[in-house]
């Protein structure tokens, strides 16, 4: 497989200036990797992150972005403020922002398309719960995530990121095997070729939902697995930098 793998470390709402610094700097000591490595920060690390960064190779993004562009908005911020701190990347549709901000799937599809207008990579979560999987439902929930974001935006679909996240696995050291997430990657591939056609070979899916540096190769190892979107093990350089070395070779 050709796909270059990503590894995108999701510091959710941790971090703190002298943290941060050791934790980049940790990052950056370990270059080059033979993937592409980011890092989505908390909004007022931005800044401090982009001076750390540039010139490197190591990309960085935002957790969430603003539907709109614009405008009366108090505690949002758009996906063109995110472009002026130069991000590469931002998550849309986390399943903690599905399920503690009440974000449905229209919503998600929305912050996407504020994305990709302002040059921004989404990174679109996509996830079901355990309930949802035990009753059968990964594929019908998984599919029509990704559907309300692939309508939405239309021929733009090719230049996304897309992430599965079983919810059931985030932060619980649960992590699905690699046989049950390469088939949600595999479903996801068909999907997105039937909107993209072969395109869809060249984008990227991560997997995510408590990858260690322990399970993160045979993970990876898996055809349609391009990556991983990484909360806890992303806040620990060691940890983090195992996991990019744990991405197939190119
Ligand atoms: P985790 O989080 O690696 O801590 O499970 C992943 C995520 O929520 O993106």
């Amino acid at each position: 497989m050709s796909r270059r793998q990503l590894v995108v470390g999701n510091w959710k709402m941790h971090g703190s200036r002298p943290a941060n610094a050791l934790l980049l700097d940790g990052v950056l000591q370990a270059r080059p990797f033979h993937c592409d490595v980011a890092v989505c920060v908390p909004f007022p690390f931005l800044s401090e992150t982009a001076v750390t960064l540039s010139g490197s190779d190591v990309r960085w993004g935002a957790q969430d972005c603003s539907a709109h562009d614009q405008g009366a908005y108090t505690g949002e911020v758009s996906a063109a403020m995110l472009h002026e701190f130069g991000c590469r990347y931002v998550i849309v549709g986390h399943s903690e922002r599905r399920a503690l901000h009440g974000e449905a799937d229209a919503l998600v599809a929305d912050k996407a398309k504020a994305a990709l207008a302002r040059g921004l990579t989404p990174i679109v979560c996509v996830g079901e719960t355990l309930a949802q999987r035990e009753a059968g439902e990964t594929e019908a929930v998984v599919k029509r995530q990704l559907a309300a974001v692939v309508q939405t935006v239309a021929h733009c679909a090719g230049e996304m990121v897309v992430a599965y996240e079983p919810v059931w696995a985030i932060g619980t050291g649960l992590t699905a095997t690699p046989e049950q997430a390469q088939a949600v990657h595999a479903l996801l591939r068909g999907q997105l070729r039937a909107a993209v056609a072969d395109r869809a070979d060249d984008m990227k899916i991560l997997y995510g939902g408590s990858v260690k540096p322990d399970n993160a190769a045979t993970l990876f190892a898996q055809p349609d697995i391009d990556g991983g979107l990484i909360g806890g093990a992303a806040l620990k350089a060691a940890d983090f930098v195992a996991i990019c070395r744990a991405t197939r070779q190119p």
